[in-house]
């Protein structure tokens, strides 16, 4: 694809050679790549999360349980917590290239067109708008989830500590299954289609492997959603409570 060029005005700063670094975040393989790679950690943390929330089915000391587990581990090499927080700042940095790298390769893609459409809104295909709006809602889910789960801020319990009660307070809301009915879906949705690209960027796509990657993404995006939404659905049937 060609790339809509302009001329630039040269600045001390445009004359020092790149490093590699600088130079592929500045192509499209190497933000495709940032995105493949991005991904590919949250994805790792959605499918330890989904499992470790599964925990909520074995009652209270196990879910909570559970949590302190996580703010202990790598005790005593680690402090307190400093697991939780390396991680954080993992999944931050994910996320911001991630969405960074996103915004600008859709900048790319709006520059290489040399007309623009007549109709607005056909502009991008289907599944790249449904990674557009899905990577927007999953934005503004994280930060109520945050709000939620983790501070506690928004949750009609907010007991720091008590993770299984918070849940169980959640689901008590419509506006709480809802929110997290829409977000899981979008979270299937944008590892359906965001897995066989990442494989493609990366290198793994084939032609006689194009069957098992979206096999593998379809299977991945179906595993996450319904692990996901059992607890908000057991917590709608009474089996958590
Ligand atoms: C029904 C679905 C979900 C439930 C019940 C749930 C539950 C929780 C709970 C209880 C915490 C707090 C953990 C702790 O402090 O020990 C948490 C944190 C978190 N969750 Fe979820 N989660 C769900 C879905 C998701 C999804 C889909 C995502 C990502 C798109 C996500 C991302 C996060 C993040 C980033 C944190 C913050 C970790 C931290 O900083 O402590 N969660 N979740």
């Amino acid at each position: 694809m060609a790339l809509a060029t302009r001329p630039r005005t040269t600045t001390r700063t445009d004359r020092r050679p790149a490093g590699t670094a600088a130079r592929l975040w500045r192509s499209t393989i190497g933000k495709k790549t940032v995105m493949a790679v991005s991904g590919a950690i949250m994805l790792l943390y959605l499918i330890a999360h989904m499992i470790g929330n599964l925990k909520v089915f074995f009652g209270p000391d196990d879910m909570n349980g559970y949590a302190h587990w996580l703010r202990t581990l790598g005790e005593p090499v680690l402090h307190h917590e400093w697991f939780l927080w390396i991680l954080r700042v993992v999944l931050l940095a994910a996320v911001l290239a991630h969405g960074l790298a996103a915004w600008q390769l859709s900048r790319l893609d709006i520059a290489a067109r040399p007309v623009k459409y007549a109709h607005r809104g056909r502009r991008a295909s289907y599944a790249t708008r449904t990674m557009r709006w899905g990577g927007v809602i999953l934005a503004l889910f994280i930060v109520w989830h945050i709000l939620d789960l983790t501070t506690g801020t928004v949750n009609p319990n907010g007991e720091s500590g008590h993770p299984y009660e918070n849940i169980v307070a959640t689901f008590d809301t419509w506006y709480g299954n809802v929110i997290y009915a829409v977000a899981m879906i979008a979270v299937g949705l944008h590892v359906q289609h965001g897995f066989h690209s990442a494989a493609q960027t990366l290198g793994a796509g084939s032609r006689t492997r194009d069957r098992a990657l979206r096999a593998t993404g379809n299977g991945l995006a179906l595993v996450l959603t319904v692990g996901f939404l059992s607890v908000p659905f057991g917590v709608m049937t009474g089996i958590v409570k």
